[in-house]
């Protein structure tokens, strides 16, 4: 294949990572960090009319990040946002006057794991190549690591060509929380709030749901979130979040092993929130757990798709994830 940039040399995955990828993926992969494009060194790009520099993120980016996420309706408060800055590595188009024309982050977590997010172009210019471009800057950053996204309808198209291949389904359950019989308890398991000797449980837990160990962005959550923990006979085994967010709160991460547990945790706070606007997206795919919350008052709004480069390293199996922190965090 001729290689129409200099600087990149082929996918780089950790070890034995692109032996589970398709073979179609991976071309895809190679044609789109190839595509002639300026030299993903250069901090220029023409986008339409304007001359846009690219920028590292950080948090004097914080209220230009807020305008263009609004652009596309996200519902991110200025907090939500300025937590996922402070949490990933990513780059800002600027253009001439300093409005911000497009994004894109990475969340690396682990030495070989990054999840992709706050991907955003401003309506009137999409579809000229910048988000490709931010994106080819991103991966090419982000070497050496499995990669995982939630893509939604508008970026699908991008992220395929881009190698990443689709893993399942995030529902996006929100609505108005509303009075519940609460579920049969699971026998022996109870539900209390964290301690913090609770920590390295619910690390671990999280970590085999998400396929990675997500250290800091686990504190930083904790630090903005109420907590609690599933245990049986002394064994924690498993645990919720819940904190503010956009256009109300978001519950996650939930993380168990069973739909019952999932329940009981996500019960205690729908109870808490009644009358309130609470939102959850799960990728666990169960008839009963997505009844029992959208029976709450929190229906499905709309889907997006979980999508990979590299290995897939979400547990399908033991404790897994009944509620993501959010998509662009997963
Ligand atoms: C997803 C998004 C960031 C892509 O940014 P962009 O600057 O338009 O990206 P590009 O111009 O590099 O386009 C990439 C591909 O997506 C396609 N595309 C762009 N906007 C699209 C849209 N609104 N609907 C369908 N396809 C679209 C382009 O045609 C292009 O495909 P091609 O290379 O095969 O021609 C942008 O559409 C966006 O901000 N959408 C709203 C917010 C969002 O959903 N973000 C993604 C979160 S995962």
């Amino acid at each position: 294949m001729t290689r129409l940039t200099q600087d990149y040399s082929g996918p780089s995955l950790p070890a034995g990572s692109a032996e589970g990828m398709p073979q179609e993926a991976l071309a895809r992969h190679d044609a789109f960090m190839t595509r002639k494009a300026p030299s993903l060194e250069s901090d220029w790009m023409q986008v339409d009319i304007y001359k846009a520099h690219i920028e590292e993120m950080g948090p004097a980016m914080l209220t230009r990040m807020h305008e263009l996420t609004m652009s596309v309706f996200w519902p991110h408060r200025a907090p939500d946002i300025a937590l996922c800055i402070g949490l990933g590595k990513g780059y800002v188009a600027l253009d001439e006057i300093g409005r911000p024309l497009s994004s894109a982050m990475g969340f690396p977590s682990d030495e070989d794991f990054a999840m992709l997010g706050m991907m955003v172009t401003t309506p009137r210019l999409q579809a000229q190549g910048t988000g490709g471009r931010l994106l080819r800057r991103l991966i090419n950053d982000l070497k050496g690591r499995d990669l995982r996204l939630s893509a939604t309808r508008e970026g699908y198209r991008l992220y395929e060509a881009a190698g990443f291949t689709p893993v399942g389904l995030v529902y996006q359950h929100q609505g108005m929380a509303r009075a519940i019989h609460p579920p049969e308890p699971v026998a022996g398991v109870t539900v209390r709030p964290m301690r913090p000797d609770d920590l390295p449980a619910i690390a671990a837990l999280d970590r085999h749901a998400y396929g990675a160990a997500r250290t800091a962005i686990l504190t930083a959550l904790n630090e903005v979130s109420e907590v609690i923990v599933a245990e049986r006979g002394g064994e924690i085994e498993g645990f919720a979040m819940m904190r503010t967010f956009g256009k109300g709160r978001v519950i996650g991460p939930l993380i168990a092993e069973q739909d019952g547990v999932a329940m009981q945790l996500a019960a205690h706070f729908i109870l808490a929130c009644e009358g309130e606007f609470l939102r959850l997206d799960t990728i666990v795919e169960s008839e009963r757990f997505e009844a029992f919350v959208s029976a709450a008052g929190l229906g499905v709004y709309d889907t997006v798709t979980d999508m990979r480069f590299g290995r897939l390293r979400r547990a399908k199996s033991g404790p897994m994830t009944y509620g993501l922190a959010m998509q662009s965090l997963g």
